[in-house]
């Protein structure tokens, strides 16, 4: 923080304050000059007031609340981001750094978060190694931790508290964000592409095709094609038209629109949509392109917990 939104804080701040001390000090004296308990000038339909003072209570809460505002500003970062406060408090690693300057921070961290982090992986580490290895201290094959329901029980909540917010709590995804639970993948799904789409993250490019394909008609005429690849019906002469042009797209989604694990380009022939598959959406793809990111969660949450989770996302296709 510059020093003008220093000084801007701890002016406000003050004034705040002594402003809330002189404005108790004024109201909890007698200036009006009638007698405490007497009846005011004043009427209000009929209603007098008498001229009682501050209840005593009220004005010693007053006061402790200023003390506390006070103590709290010097206690904990207030003023700037580089004053710590006598405590010495932060919630977070403020300064951005790389994965590994953070896990370097983390372990002689003064965060609050990343103690209990680390106090966490230090209690709950051994199970989850206990899960994940054979007694060769090989990681265990993940389609055989799959059926192992304690282990799966535990990769479903390590998947709640890190992946939910984007896949749902029951994995089903949303628009933009795939479901975890069908036979239908962008990257592949078995075990190996999924724990790499885990450790490493994804990153799927659609390009936008707009000018490509020749604005607004060349769109319309493309997404007519693709729709009537997954079976829908269309006008057929607009679907002809956009089929001439699909070469551009072949590379990608392959000739037959099948889609490509590589590149995580979805089979276009299913009826099941990433973004969504009315007209609109499609249209709207096409248009604009699409840039979905799957985060990397080797450094974030390590290799075993990884591996876990990679076993409770590989058993929810198992199910069926
Ligand atoms: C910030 C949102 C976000 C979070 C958090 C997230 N994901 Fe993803 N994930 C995505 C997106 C977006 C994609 C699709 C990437 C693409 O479009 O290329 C994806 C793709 C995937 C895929 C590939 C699916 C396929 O069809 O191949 C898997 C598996 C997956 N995520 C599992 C997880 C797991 C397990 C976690 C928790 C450790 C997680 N994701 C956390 C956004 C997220
Ligand atoms: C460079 C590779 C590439 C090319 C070329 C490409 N696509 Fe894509 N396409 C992708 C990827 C990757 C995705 C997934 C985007 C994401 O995960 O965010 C995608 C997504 C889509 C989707 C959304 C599917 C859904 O389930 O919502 C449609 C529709 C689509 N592409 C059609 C086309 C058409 C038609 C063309 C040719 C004009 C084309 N793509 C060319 C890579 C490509």
């Amino acid at each position: 923080m510059s020093l003008f939104w220093t000084i801007w804080i701890s002016v406000i701040t003050l004034i705040v304050v002594i402003g809330c001390a002189i404005l108790l000090r004024l109201t909890s004296k007698n200036t009006t000059g009638i007698p405490e308990g007497e009846p005011m000038p004043h009427t209000f339909d009929g209603i007098q007031e008498l001229n009682n003072p501050l209840p005593k209570w009220w004005v010693g809460l007053f006061w402790f609340t200023i003390v506390i505002a006070i103590v709290y500003s010097f206690a904990f970062p207030t003023f700037t981001a580089n004053y710590n406060g006598l405590l010495n408090w932060t919630s977070s690693e403020q300064s951005v750094m790389n994965p590994d300057e953070s896990a370097e921070a983390a372990k002689t961290s003064q965060s609050q978060y990343q103690r209990e982090m680390n106090d966490a992986d230090e209690k709950f580490g051994e199970v989850f190694k206990q899960l994940a290895y054979d007694q060769s201290g090989a990681y265990k094959d993940i389609a055989l931790i799959a059926k192992d329901p304690e282990a799966v029980k535990v990769g479903q909540r390590l998947f709640l508290q890190n992946c939910a917010q984007c896949h749902g709590s029951d994995a089903r995804g949303s628009t933009g964000f795939p479901n975890l639970t069908d036979d239908d993948w962008l990257y592949g799904g078995d075990p190996a592409s999924i724990k790499e789409t885990l450790m490493n993250g994804r990153n799927g490019v659609m390009p936008a095709w707009k000018e490509v394909l020749g604005g607004d008609q060349g769109v319309k005429e493309m997404a007519s094609y693709v729709l009537k690849l997954s079976g829908r019906r269309v006008n057929a002469i607009e679907a002809q038209a956009g089929e001439e042009k699909f070469a551009l797209c072949a590379a990608c989604h392959g000739a037959d629109g099948k889609g490509n694990y590589a590149l995580g380009a979805p089979n276009l022939t299913d009826k099941i949509w990433l973004y969504g598959g009315s007209r609109k959406a499609v249209e709207d793809t096409l248009a604009n392109g699409r840039n979905g990111v799957m985060p990397a969660w080797s450094k974030v949450l390590g290799e075993d917990k990884v591996h876990l989770i990679s076993a409770f996302v590989y058993s929810l296709s198992l199910e069926k």
